[in-house]
């Protein structure tokens, strides 16, 4: 087929289009409403011993803790720095670049390990990629689970390893870490808590007594059960 000189203009003119709003058209491709919170039964698979009720992914405990630790540090993509026009501090942000489904069409996705995070900051795991890729093959819904842990877990190896590193890990995960608190693995934790112990746990559990800011993490409080995993660990002599 031979394209006329006017073909031509047209469609490098529309190309040009497309590329420029690429944010803001990407959603015109999501059908799916944005306000709609699907609660679901938690996966109980992934921990030892436990059935598998449900291999969904949920987003409040599994997939925003992750893009807000990596990706929305100050400065970066939360809501005061907006880098490029990305934040990534909830889901109506985070689906401006992910179509349901569609992964390689998911650009918050693609950009994982190709440029972002840059290279100077912390990287996310390979698990936390196999998650994000398997929730939008799920349909990248809202998904909110409550009750998302075995509170009879809570060795390093079974259960803090993966909340510390899904809910702190890009700002506390490398050393020297936010506010020179680093916590990236066994060793680091176990001795950052023991010498921080009441800090540490004030700032886990949102406690009133402390300034906002220092509650952690900054995007909003875990789960309690999560939070009971960790107060465990730390009762119980840090078993790894
Ligand atoms: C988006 C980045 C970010 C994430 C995610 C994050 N932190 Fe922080 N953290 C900070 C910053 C920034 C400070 C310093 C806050 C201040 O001094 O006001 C801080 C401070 C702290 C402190 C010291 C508080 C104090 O009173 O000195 C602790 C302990 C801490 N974080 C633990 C955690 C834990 C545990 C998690 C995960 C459950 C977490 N943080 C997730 C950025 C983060």
């Amino acid at each position: 087929m031979r394209f006329t000189p006017l073909y031509n203009i047209l469609f490098l003119l529309s190309l040009v289009l497309l590329t420029s709003c690429q944010h803001d058209i990407i959603n015109q491709f999501n059908t799916i409403s944005k306000d709609t919170v699907f609660v679901v039964t938690p996966p109980k698979g992934n921990t030892p011993g436990g059935t598998s009720v449900s291999d969904t992914i949920c987003f409040n405990t599994e997939i925003l803790p992750i893009y807000v630790s990596y990706c929305a540090s100050a400065g970066c993509h939360d809501l005061g720095s907006h880098r490029e026009g990305v934040v990534t501090t909830s889901y109506s942000y985070i689906m401006n670049g992910i179509r349901a489904k569609n992964v390689t069409g998911s650009k918050y996705y693609t950009i994982i390990g190709n440029g972002m995070p840059p290279k100077s900051s912390p990287q996310m795991t390979t698990a936390h990629i196999a998650s994000i890729k398997k929730w939008i093959e799920q349909g990248a819904l809202n998904t909110s689970c409550t009750n998302v842990c075995d509170t009879t877990v809570y060795t390093y190896s079974g259960a803090i390893q993966t909340i510390l590193s899904n809910n702190c890990g890009g700002c506390h995960g490398t050393s020297p870490g936010s506010a020179n608190v680093y916590i990236g693995n066994y060793a680091s934790t176990k001795a950052y808590v023991t010498a921080n112990k009441s800090i540490f746990l004030n700032a886990i559990n949102y406690s009133t007594t402390i300034t906002a800011s220092k509650r952690m993490p900054p995007s909003g409080k875990m789960v309690d059960c999560k939070i009971i995993q960790i107060q465990k660990w730390i009762n119980n002599g840090y078993p790894q």
